[in-house]
């Protein structure tokens, strides 16, 4: 007799079809073709129209016009026009309209998970369990952010009109992380939509206009990416919010340099999934099922890469075998559906076109057997083993419900692997030995971290990524920073344009011959803890009160800044000792700076002319500044979030790496001093660029550090020109982030020049900053500059 058991096993599941009439008749009174919003008015003028379709059914849903330079330009000024009403309102006034949209989203939250499902692809029951739910949260937690901006985030103003392009993947998710901050902080926005997925938007449109958001708050302009160049081309934009490919935030960096609109940058990635031996092997697969299987593997933060200890590989690869046969493929609409369509044609082309290049470089490729429907942009789960980490596969996003498998026999070895790529923006770890998934938590680059989890997401925890995954963060309190800037920064006034110097250089031997070097004051480059040379032989006259001569400094070239990025890229341990023993070290510093006070001071009055008291002042400051990041070193830390039950969410401030970082010719001592001490008490390694000018303190300074116990290779500090060595050091791809504080051109060029590894800069723009002024050029938001943030998220209970 049949057991039930066998009943259950081979039963058929019948289809389980969520009603659509709404949408139905919703798309239909939208027929004539559905606008643009602006300035709280829908407008749906212009020529150019294009489809946005079904892509289960490939049946066109509606049409959609296409947005010119004049439509955006329209958007930015209906948001210029709100903003200053707006970013004036209590905050407690934008927390009303905030919690207001949240409430009219929850109450229709079936429609918004209808149609989103119709127009991306996806699983109703991943818009209606997670898409929908979590936009809703994101704005009742924003809510929370705007009732409380003023003492928060005290110091801190809105950023102004924001420009924000996001991608197909989580169309209405990716529009609440972007607006939600926006408004909270008090910025006005002009958002586009991916031309693949507009409905949602255009629907949260019609949301924002019943709860009476005032017109011009929120803009949506539709379009493909010529729209989105527009935006990011607009004259009267403040910040660019980017969601996308890498490929497309590499083009928006670009284009955008030297404009003095701020960036943040949410790109792709190809993210580990770690499974260590001991690890629960099916809550394991599980994961992988939520990492790679979910929303088609369209995610961002997907765990493509799977990374098995090998004593376990071959029983984990059987039991996702097993587990990929159970998975439904088909009809998004459908309640028991697991896995729907990809979002496009074209996208289904790209998957396709991956996954054949990888069995043609000879790798195996599973596929969940399952058929498919006829018609539909429909793709089998999938995974490849017997891959080699060079193959395509293993380096691309392929964003579709593609995984990779390799194995690993250590846990440094399954480190490196999961560190081998451009990208950085997730990982999950699986292992039932807290001890070991928190050290492979801490030793893997990127932005979010899961321990026996994965694609969790809450508006109260940070997600954004480290390295080619992008910079800035969405979510929490470590998010809104990405929507205000600081007072200081926005009173800050151009600079006059110092005249470019131009050191004229000449070889150290003839300079002694010439009788050139009777002042014996030769700087030497600083570099990996020791005195170094020029590689090119050169060095240039520093001159001091009145054009003396009062010594020479080496000339660096790009060699030169090569050798000190590569010395700091092997102090790598410095960010592994303990912020009390970094405190420690930036004492002695203090202390044995303060040793010397003469010699520095008649340095400085030597060098700028300045009076014996006025260098005695900023020496002075240049102290305490070295005494106040000695004392931050082991307080500026981080956060436990409260996301969702039962995780401790970690928010770690982690330090970039090896930074570069270029000083003003203003107060050479102190500001030099401002900006090196805050990198290195976070853990970062420097490669700092001197004043062109007054070189001689900086380089003075290395007896400082060789005598106080800073490591080798953690301060490297090269002189010359500026703009050259600040250029190779902003294309150098082991330079994670780079501060640069010159004139308009310079700051344009390294923003420019960042973009190779897409590294976080912070340039001054020209701008005159007060280096003795506490207030201007000391505080926590050096620190904030000087890390990034780690979210770790940790489960507990059985
Ligand atoms: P995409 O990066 O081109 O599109 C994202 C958004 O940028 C869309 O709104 C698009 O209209 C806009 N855009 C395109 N070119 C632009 C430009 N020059 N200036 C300003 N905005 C521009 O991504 P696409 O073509 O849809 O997908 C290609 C690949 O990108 C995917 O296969 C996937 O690997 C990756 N991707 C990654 C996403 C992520 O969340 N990390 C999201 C979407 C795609
Ligand atoms: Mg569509």
């Amino acid at each position: 007799m049949e057991q039930i058991r066998d009943i259950m096993r081979t039963m058929e599941y019948g289809p389980a079809p969520e009603a659509n009439e709404e949408v139905s008749a919703w798309l239909k009174a939208r027929a004539a073709g559905i606008g643009h919003f602006i300035g709280g008015k829908f407008i749906a003028s212009g020529k150019e129209r294009f489809a946005t379709v079904n892509p289960a059914t490939e049946a066109e849903l509606a049409r959609v016009v296409q947005g010119s330079e004049a439509e955006v330009d329209a958007a930015v000024k209906a948001a210029r026009g709100a903003f200053a009403k707006w970013s004036k309102l209590p905050g407690h006034e934008r927390a009303r309209y905030l919690y207001a949209i949240a409430r009219h989203i929850q109450k229709r939250e079936r429609f918004f998970a209808v149609l989103e499902s119709m127009d991306n692809g996806k699983p109703i029951r991943e818009t209606r369990d997670i898409d929908i739910p979590l936009v809703a949260r994101h704005f009742y937690h924003h809510a929370g952010w705007a009732e409380m901006v003023e003492s928060e985030f005290e110091g801190f103003s809105p950023v102004g009109v924001c420009g924000q392009i996001i991608p197909w993947n989580f169309p209405l998710l990716m529009l609440a992380w972007k607006i939600a901050p926006a408004l909270a902080a008090g910025n006005t926005v002009v958002l586009k939509p991916a031309e693949q997925t507009p409905l949602t938007a255009t629907a949260f449109a019609e949301i924002c206009e019943e709860v009476g958001l005032p017109a011009g708050v929120v803009n949506i302009v539709h379009g493909d990416g010529r729209t989105g160049a527009a935006i990011c081309a607009h004259e009267d934009i403040d910040k660019i919010a980017f969601t996308g490919s890498t490929e497309v935030g590499r083009i928006i960096r670009e284009a955008i340099a030297g404009s003095g609109k701020k960036l943040s940058l949410e790109l792709g990635g190809k993210s580990p999934f770690i499974v260590f031996e001991d690890a629960d092997l099916d809550g394991a697969v599980e994961g992988v099922v939520d990492a790679i299987w979910f929303n088609q593997g369209e995610v961002c933060c997907a765990g493509s890469r799977i990374l098995v200890q090998e004593g376990v590989a071959e029983r984990f690869y059987d039991k996702l075998r097993r587990r990929m046969e159970t998975l439904r493929v088909g009809n998004p609409l459908d309640k028991g559906i697991d896995v729907g369509a990809v979002v496009s044609a074209e996208q289904l082309q790209r998957v396709s076109a991956l996954v054949k290049q990888g069995e043609e470089e000879g790798c195996t490729l599973w596929r969940a057997p399952g058929v498919l429907p006829e018609r539909g942009y429909f793709f089998s789960p999938s995974f490849f083993t017997e891959v080699d980490p060079a193959s395509t596969v293993c380096g691309v996003e392929i964003f579709g419900p593609v995984a990779v498998a390799m194995t690993f026999r250590t846990p440094e070895e399954a480190a490196e692997l999961a560190n081998n790529t451009r990208y950085g923006l997730a990982a999950s770890i699986w292992s039932e030995n807290i001890n070991l998934a928190l050290d492979a938590a801490a030793k893997v680059k990127a932005g979010v971290v899961w321990v026996n989890c994965t694609n969790m997401l809450d508006a109260g925890s940070g997600f954004g990524g480290y390295r080619e995954s992008g910079f800035g963060r969405e979510g929490a309190r470590e998010g809104l920073y990405e929507y205000f800037v600081s007072d200081v920064e926005k009173a800050l006034k151009p600079a006059k344009e110092a005249e470019i110097f131009i050191p004229r250089g000449a070889p150290e031997e003839e300079r002694r011959f010439a009788g050139l070097s009777r002042i014996d004051r030769t700087a030497k480059n600083y570099v990996g803890g020791k005195q170094s040379r020029p590689d090119g032989g050169y060095s240039y006259d520093v001159l001091g009160k009145g054009g003396a001569v009062i010594g020479q400094a080496p000339l660096g070239n790009r060699k030169d800044i090569r050798n000190a990025v590569e010395a700091a890229a092997k102090a790598g341990g410095w960010g592994g000792v303990t912020a009390h023993n970094r405190a420690q070290v930036l004492y002695y510093v203090g202390e044995n700076l303060d040793a010397r006070r003469e010699e520095f001071e008649a340095l400085l009055s030597e060098s700028t002319g300045q009076s014996a008291k006025a260098a005695s002042a900023e020496f002075d400051v240049a102290l305490r500044r070295i005494f106040y990041y000695a004392a931050q070193a082991d307080k500026y830390d981080g956060a436990v979030h409260a996301t969702k039950s039962r995780h401790v969410t970690l928010a770690m401030n982690e330090p970039w790496g090896v930074m570069g970082i270029v000083a003003p010719e203003e107060a050479p001592f102190a500001a030099f001093v401002s900006l090196v001490l805050p990198a290195i008490a976070m853990g970062n390694r420097v490669v700092a660029v001197s004043s062109t000018r007054h070189p001689l303190l900086a380089t003075n300074l290395y007896q400082i550090f060789d005598t106080s116990d800073v490591p080798g290779g953690v301060v490297n500090i090269v002189t010359g020109e500026k703009d050259v060595l600040a250029k190779t050091l902003a294309e150098h791809d082991e330079v994670a982030a780079m501060w640069y504080f010159g004139g308009k051109k310079g700051s344009a060029m390294v923003e420019r020049a960042s973009c190779g590894n897409l590294k976080a800069t912070w340039v001054s723009d020209g701008r005159a900053r007060d280096w003795l002024d506490d207030r201007q050029a000391r505080g926590r938001e050096f620190l904030r500059r000087a890390t990034q943030v780690k979210n770790i998220w940790v489960p507990y209970g059985e």
